[in-house]
């Protein structure tokens, strides 16, 4: 099978070769691939920053010469055990190096796929997407709630204005102007952009939740903007940071902060849940969640997707359509 697979770290060595089909092992679905989602945890696990992940990874060199975290496609055969699927059945949810032709995943990691949208979409969605229902979920966001979302136009700020939006919330949406009409599309009440309308961020505020997904706003700017017993979750950035920590060193100092005056703030780690990837079906199904795919490339172009990721050049996300 053509695989995409790296042997040092840098997006430049990304190289499609042909591999050995994987096994699955007990607990495991080999799934047939048809697309595979380009997010921000690939591009750190490719190019090895920030640092500190290395002891993770591999200190000089990557460990695992696959790529690739989310995934959709067909079941193509199941391990000893496995009771949820079946050869055929439309699957999607995380995998590893998910970047190739076929792919394993836990069993638990996956879920039926929605119906609704191309195969190829839904790989969108088990990263960006679940990590948003979570966030949303921490930010206790409810019906007529005020909120806040920082980087609506990115792979997870998409999926979270929706859902808050689902969730009857009216949501200020916060990226850059050129991404603003395809963010407006999203049910948002309005846009804003990040360089230049700071004073409308404030004045449309106190917010009772805030999702931040993007810039590097310090806690104590997030929880200033917050109403009396409003919560703010931090998810991410790429904006700041040391080459050590990166845009984490918030999420380090948010479990410190914790509860700042009756304002919550929140450090958001997601955890793949087959519930939560259900649930997110679900609002497919409805119409109230649909990934924002910005482009569909096949598996050669994979390393042109992650700088164009790391460019800031796409609205929502990339998927590998893998047919
Ligand atoms: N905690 C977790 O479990 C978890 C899970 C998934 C992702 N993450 C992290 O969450 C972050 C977002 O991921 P993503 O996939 O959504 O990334 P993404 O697709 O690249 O989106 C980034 C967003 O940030 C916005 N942005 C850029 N510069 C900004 C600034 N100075 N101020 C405010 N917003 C700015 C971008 O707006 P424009 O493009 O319009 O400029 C875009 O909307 C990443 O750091 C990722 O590693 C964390």
């Amino acid at each position: 099978m053509q695989a995409i697979v790296h042997s040092t770290y840098g997006i430049s060595s990304l190289a499609l070769t042909d591999q050995p089909a994987p096994l699955p092992r007990p607990g495991e679905v080999l799934v047939r691939v048809a697309g595979a989602g380009v997010d921000r945890g690939v591009w750190h696990l490719v190019t090895g920053r920030p640092l500190l992940m290395r002891l993770g990874t591999g200190l000089f060199q990557p460990r695992n010469t696959g790529v690739g975290i989310e995934v959709s496609g067909t079941v193509e055969a199941v391990g000893e055990g496995v009771t949820r699927f079946r050869l055929d059945d439309r699957v999607f949810g995380v995998g590893r190096s998910t970047f190739a032709e076929l792919a394993v995943a836990q069993e638990g990691n996956l879920a039926p796929a929605p119906e609704s949208i191309p195969l190829a979409d839904a790989a969108a969605l088990p990263v960006s997407a679940l990590t948003a229902l979570q966030a949303v979920r921490a930010a206790e966001i409810g019906d007529g709630a005020q909120v806040l979302v920082l980087g609506a136009s990115g792979g997870v700020g998409t999926h979270a204005v929706q859902i808050a939006v689902a969730r009857g919330a009216e949501v200020t949406a916060v990226c850059s102007t050129r991404k603003a009409p395809r963010v407006l599309e999203l049910g948002v009440t309005r846009v804003l952009d990040y360089l230049g309308e700071e004073s409308a961020v404030v004045a449309a505020g106190p917010y009772d939740a805030i999702i931040d997904t993007g810039g590097n706003r310090p806690a104590s700017q997030l929880t200033g903007l917050l109403a009396r017993g409003g919560s703010a979750v931090i998810v991410g950035g790429e904006q700041a940071g040391t080459a050590l920590l990166g845009g984490f060193s918030r999420q380090l100092i948010a479990p410190l902060v914790g509860l700042v005056g009756r304002r919550r703030l929140v450090s958001l780690v997601s955890v793949t849940s087959a519930a939560d990837l259900i649930e997110l079906v679900g609002l497919v199904e409805s119409g109230q969640l649909r990934p924002v795919v910005d482009q569909r490339l096949p598996l050669a172009r994979a390393g042109e997707a992650l700088n164009l990721l790391a460019s800031g050049a796409v609205t929502g996300k990339l998927v590998l359509q893998v047919d």
